[in-house]
């Protein structure tokens, strides 16, 4: 080992100096947890699951799910219990082996993480297994009865990461511990049941499906789906599930999904999953996208008729690399998972459309990282603008900012612009191939890059590197400008239009919703309101079906107390769900008094149709309370 990175370990207090001596070929055993994971009871270092039984029943009336979780277990000789993470389960029995019914402890209630289930082990225990039921509010799961699906039909989906699995499997919540699964799922007859996992493609009469997923993955990937969908398929590795009323639509935007894993496949290697599916959900889904492997979760508001929003799909796909197979180790590492993801997206977006397009991208990304990286720093919030996060007694999605993203994106674009493309992309490829399946924390892979990527070419370490971009607040002074042709192009645009008062020089014929947004963030705050109405009558913002469009259409309109738009906001606001839009928008709102009851009676009719990570979130900003 070099002397500096010697000295990189020890300065930083890193336990994983030793580590490759004694982890031989097979990295799954018991000695290589040495990554503590401060939101998860597990204690993987006295004993894991390895695989996972899963046979469940769920019923649609009660809005639960009534399972038996069974799992292989790898114990070090000497452990007397194995640790599983629980939120909110009714656990009815537990046995080990075939029927060594046992005496198990449910410990004390954490608010955040739930309650411990301690179960005890003799010498021969090979198994165990859990018999439990789900609460009507476990917090992955969302129940929509018919109307808040675009089909008519119930629907079911879940949300496990960060932390919410538990909430619906007992379980090794944590992101360094992998197991294979198998499933038997019962749903109400008419529906077809979809997981991270080999899925079936058309409807089962009886309602019972089987599911496997051979390649081990965290339970934060865990993932059900139940509801009225249909398969189309896109390519020999490829396809689209949805609600039939939204296929047509689904298949507009999502058609090229075959050249996307190709293009990804030729910058860094096969793809290790078999079948990239994409599930396009009912409009309530918390997220734009969920990385489920074999099957991404996609919100239907990327649907924008024409392939605009596709750069999301390229992401959840690009977590097939970095993410999936090469997994943050724990959530203070989450930029490991996030800001390579951002990375290996924009290359792909660049490699399908052009560096034109994905520079807009990029600079996006530095728009929100400034924005991002002023407010924690100016709230006193400093040390969460660090790549290195400190999560501790904290739920791991506040940890979901654009510094895991786009901070963690231009730190890899910095590497880039430092070692050359083509070594960093060998590198790169190198990367995921020695880490497959496995987890990583932050300074595994900053010892790793040390030393092959720079020690290996012989490239000087900048001094300071790690400590500004990992370790430190804010955006660096080195930081990589992104130069985007296009961009410039609409705010010379926006100039000719505010210095003539003329809003036909406003050419927007070629304009895609990046440069729509592009145009938004660049409007000055001195515009006015009859401004904001020409902008209307001439572009039709109030109607538009993009929901990126709207949102910032939205925002503007409230600035400006423009209240034509107020209507469609409301629609938006009562049947989206996305986290991303309806966070800035009743932000926005609760500015003033009027806003602020304006805000509050609109969430009233829409908080039922969120997902809990969402509703969790405005019950703060709106002080608001379900008692
Ligand atoms: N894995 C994330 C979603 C996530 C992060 C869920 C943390 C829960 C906790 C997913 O890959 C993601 O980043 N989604 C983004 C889209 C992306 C294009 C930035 C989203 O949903 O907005
Ligand atoms: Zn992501």
């Amino acid at each position: 080992m070099k002397k500096s990175a010697l000295l990189f370990c020890i300065i930083l207090g890193l336990f994983s100096c030793n580590q490759n001596k004694d982890m031989g070929n097979n990295r799954i055993t018991i000695q290589n947890f040495q990554n503590y994971d401060q939101h998860s009871f597990a204690k993987p270092q006295e004993a894991l699951i390895t695989h996972l039984n899963w046979d469940a029943i769920i019923d649609f009336d009660r809005k639960t799910i009534q399972a038996v979780a069974q799992y292989d277990i790898l114990k070090y000789p000497k452990s007397k219990k194995i640790i599983l993470d629980t939120k909110n389960l009714d656990i009815q029995k537990v046995w080990r082996n075939q029927n060594d019914s046992i005496e198990y402890e449910l410990k004390e209630i954490n608010e955040l993480l739930g309650q411990a289930l301690h179960i005890p082990l003799s010498k021969d225990t090979k198994t165990i297994s859990i018999q439990y039921k789900t609460s009507p509010d476990a917090e992955a799961l969302q129940w929509l009865n018919a109307q808040q699906t675009t089909g008519n039909s119930p629907f079911l989906f879940t949300q496990s990461q960060a932390i919410l699995c538990r909430s619906w499997i007992p379980i090794q919540d944590s992101p360094g511990i992998r197991f294979t699964y198998e499933a038997k799922v019962k749903v109400p007859e008419g529906n077809l049941a979809l997981m991270s996992a080999e899925n079936p493609k058309e409807k089962d009469t009886t309602g019972y499906y089987s599911f496997k997923m051979q390649q081990p993955i965290p339970a934060y990937l865990m993932a059900l789906a139940v509801g009225d969908l249909e398969y189309h398929k896109t390519g020999s590795e490829t396809g689209i599930y949805a609600e039939p009323a939204t296929m047509e639509k689904a298949i507009a935007d999502l058609e090229d999904l075959q050249s996307f894993l190709e293009t990804a496949e030729e910058l860094y290697g096969g793809y290790r999953w078999e079948q990239f599916d994409v599930l396009v959900l009912p409009p309530s889904f918390p997220f734009g996208g969920m990385e489920n492997p074999r099957l991404t979760f996609a919100t239907p508001t990327i649907l924008s008729g024409d392939k605009s929003l596709v750069s999301l799909i390229a992401h959840e796909l690009a977590h097939s690399w970095s993410g999936n197979l090469v997994t943050n180790a724990t959530w203070d590492d989450f930029w490991l998972n996030e800001g390579f993801t951002v990375y290996f997206e924009y290359r792909i977006m660049e490699a399908l459309y052009g560096k034109d397009y994905s520079e807009m991208l990029a600079s996006i990304s530095l728009k929100e990282l400034k924005q991002e990286s002023k407010e924690l720093i100016d709230n006193g919030n400093a040390k969460d603008s660090h790549l290195k996060l400190d999560l501790e007694g904290r739920n791991p999605d506040v940890g979901m900012t654009a510094i895991a993203y786009d901070k963690g994106y231009f730190f890899l674009r910095k590497i880039e612009e430092l070692t050359g493309r083509e070594r960093f992309d060998n590198f790169l490829k190198q990367y995921f191939n020695e880490y497959t399946f496995e987890s990583i924390n932050t300074e595994q892979f900053l010892l790793y890059m040390e030393q092959n990527l720079f020690g290996k070419n012989d490239i000087e370490l900048p001094k300071d590197l790690f400590s500004n971009w990992v370790y430190g607040a804010g955006i660096p002074d080195n930081l990589p400008e992104p130069n985007s042709e296009r961009f410039r192009k609409v705010e010379n645009s926006i100039a000719k239009w505010l210095n003539t008062g003329n809003i036909d020089t406003l050419k927007t014929q070629d304009w895609s919703t990046h440069e729509f947004l592009h145009f938004f963030h660049q409007m000055p705050d001195s515009i006015e309101y009859t401004e904001v109405k020409a902008l209307d009558e001439k572009f039709d913002f109030t109607i538009s079906g993009n929901a990126e469009i709207l949102t910032e259409w939205f925002l503007l309109a409230i600035k400006k107390d423009y209240r034509t738009a107020y209507g469609a906001m409301e629609n938006f606001l009562v049947n989206t769900g996305r986290k991303k839009f309806l966070m800035p928008i009743y932000s926005e709102l609760v500015k003033t008094e009027t806003g602020k009851r304006l805000a509050l009676n609109i969430y009233k009719k829409a908080r039922q149709n969120y997902h809990y990570v969402s509703y969790n979130s405005l019950d703060k900003l709106l002080n608001y309370s379900t008692d």
